[in-house]
């Protein structure tokens, strides 16, 4: 395995095998010295077409904690502003040593395009392209999960966990990579959102669709997972108003009070608090959006140290 592109590319010995490097990198950063020497003399980058806080920094702190030398290229600022195509961008770092490419694109297939290209010999690690893949935050949402779960070994599969992810599925990268891997695991994946936000293959993605998230809500799940409105991929409108969407589909006080206390809360970030979830359900305790942050770089150290150490020969 050379490249990380898509959730759905990774067998369930794979995901098991960079879940439980995880656990690993988790110990690791629980130290004082929160460091290994494994990727000391490498040199990888962070290529950033698109803003991103969560994905970017952990990265760099991912990379830094397995010794590696780290650059932080952001579209802004560069010559991309000068018309460089993506091509000529990869082909400069790639000529000054890097190996690496953590690749965030505003178009589905970037990472991929790289990944494929003959021209570029660098290992590709998907941090989001467009409405696509983002593979790392689904890995990040699994552990976080299998950690936070009562009764769920530290090292198994997710079989019979009952997950209802909300909201806007069309644009949403994180949604697609979740229901990839959490079906790989076992899980039993529902998705609930207008239908103008559903895609149409969404009945052949997931088990269960609803179209009412009350209905969906008092149907009892082990996650809830929200997810946020990308009104920068929206073109037209796709709902009436932001006060009617946050009143038929966001996680409220009312709605939040309403679930089992065990069930967990879940949002990839960053948040439109008061639209899809409320402050109430973000900062309860049933609430692992924090975790999640937490998890991503321990996620992002163990899928650098199998890319870059242990299978760099690999095609
Ligand atoms: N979840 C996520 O990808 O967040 P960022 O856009 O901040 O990286």
């Amino acid at each position: 395995m050379k490249h990380l592109l898509s959730a759905g590319d990774l067998s369930l010995d794979q995901t098991l095998e960079i879940l439980n490097l995880s656990l690993e990198m988790q110990g690791v950063n629980s130290r004082d010295v929160k460091k290994l020497p494994a990727l000391n003399g490498r040199t990888v980058a962070n290529l950033f077409f698109e803003d991103s806080t969560r994905t970017r920094f952990s990265f760099e702190i991912a990379a830094k904690r397995l010794s590696a030398d780290v650059v932080n290229f952001t579209a802004k600022g560069s010559s991309v502003s000068k018309g460089e195509s993506l091509k000529d961008t990869v082909l400069t770092l790639e000529a000054m040593g890097i190996e690496a490419l953590i690749v965030r694109h505003h178009h589905s297939g970037a990472a991929n395009t790289i990944a494929q290209a003959d021209w570029s010999k660098a290992t590709v690690i998907n941090a989001g392209d467009g409405t696509h893949q983002h593979p790392t935050q689904a890995l990040t949402d699994a552990l976080t999960i299998r950690q936070s779960l009562k009764g769920l070994k530290d090292t198994g599969d997710l079989k019979g966990i009952r997950v209802l992810i909300v909201g806007d599925i069309l644009h949403s990268r994180v949604a697609r990579s979740n229901i990839d891997l959490l079906k790989t695991l076992g899980a039993y994946v529902a998705l609930a959102g207008p239908a103008t936000l559903l895609p149409s293959s969404a009945t052949s993605l997931a088990d269960e669709i609803y179209h009412n998230l009350d209905e969906a809500l008092a149907s009892g799940f082990d996650v809830v997972m929200m997810l946020r409105m990308q009104m920068e991929r929206m073109n037209s409108s796709f709902v009436p108003n932001a006060i009617e969407y946050s009143t038929l589909w966001g996680l409220s006080a009312v709605r939040f009070s309403g679930l089992n206390s065990s069930t967990l809360i879940m949002h990839p970030g960053p948040m439109n608090r008061g639209l899809e979830i409320s402050s109430e359900a973000a900062d309860s305790s049933q609430s692992r959006i924090v975790a999640q942050v937490a998890n991503g770089v321990a996620v992002r150290m163990a899928v650098l140290y199998k890319l870059l150490a242990q299978e760099s020969g690999a095609k």
